[in-house]
């Protein structure tokens, strides 16, 4: 049965954050690679949703994730395949690119997984809270109050408040957009890790985490890039039969469709991100 939130505790040292995995089965080996080289255990390494979409391979993916037995939360594909319903519910407009571009994805992903692990997803948390550094946090695959609404860092600045107020927490981290970013907000913070199985849209192949490290004063919050073979990830998609223009954005690192970006993520398609822009200190005060 799902839960609402689930609490983690108080963390003592490095956090390690990830969305987004999509079926990227190198990309998620990557990540986990990743945390083993940092020393960052299971318990402290958390990832937003999404776990299965766009790429190969649903079913080894999600079998990695769930050997590795990091607390993840619910995104909106677990959620859509744990119910059998008949599409991703990312709540794209109908007949728009991203729509008809997920049609096909979400009916292999689901003929892919098998009872037990829809079952699986269907029994992960909507939210997950935790402390570390003196301050609370709240994980969400979308808003705090929709699991597919998108958060950019360019979202309306008033209702991003109005959310994290209902979050009753200091920090929301959230998922579901694709892009990483960090925002201060009047009565908090907004996180987002940014997702490893798609590229950020800004021309290179990298995917992106963050890592949250507690320091004396305040958490330092860095943006890190994920580097993967997503040659052999387009490859396993165009075997599979998913040719699909997703297969060529994790080569050339641009999205098929920026539909779902509003106009200041838009003006950005393609141009590099630069880590060292988005890292900040959280409460440093
Ligand atoms: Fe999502």
């Amino acid at each position: 049965m799902t839960q609402e939130c689930e609490d983690l505790g108080t963390l003592q040292d490095q956090v390690l954050i990830f969305g987004g995995p999509y079926s990227n089965l190198a990309a998620t080996r990557a990540i986990r690679a990743e945390a083993r080289r940092l020393d960052i255990p299971p318990q402290r390494v958390i990832c937003t949703g999404d776990l299965v979409a766009y790429c190969a391979d649903a079913s080894a993916t999600t079998e990695l994730i769930r050997d590795w037995g990091i607390p993840m939360v619910m995104g909106n594909c677990e959620e859509s395949l744990a119910a059998d319903a008949s599409d991703c519910g990312c709540g794209f407009e109908e007949g728009s690119n991203c729509s008809l571009l997920s049609v096909q994805w979400y009916r292999y992903a689901s003929a892919q997984l098998s009872a037990t692990q829809k079952q699986w997803m269907g029994s992960l948390p909507r939210s997950l809270q935790f402390r570390l550094g003196g301050k609370s946090f709240r994980v969400v695959h979308g808003s705090v109050s929709r699991i597919n609404e998108f958060i950019f860092a360019s979202s309306d600045e008033l209702h991003c408040d109005a959310e994290l107020q209902r979050s009753n927490t200091d920090v929301v981290i959230g998922g579901h957009c694709g892009l990483p970013f960090g925002r201060t907000l009047t009565s908090g913070y907004w996180l987002n890790s940014g997702v490893i199985g798609m590229p950020a849209n800004d021309s290179s192949r990298d995917g992106w985490y963050l890592l949250l490290t507690p320091q004396e004063h305040g958490i330092q919050a860095r943006w890190q890039r994920l580097s993967y073979d997503a040659e052999a990830s387009a490859h396993a998609m165009q075997a599979a039969g998913l040719d699909s223009p997703y297969a060529t954005a994790l080569l050339s690192g641009l999205w098929p469709s920026t539909d779902i970006l509003p106009a200041q993520e838009k003006d950005q398609s393609g141009i590099a991100i630069d880590a060292a822009t988005l890292n900040f200190c959280i409460g440093a005060n």
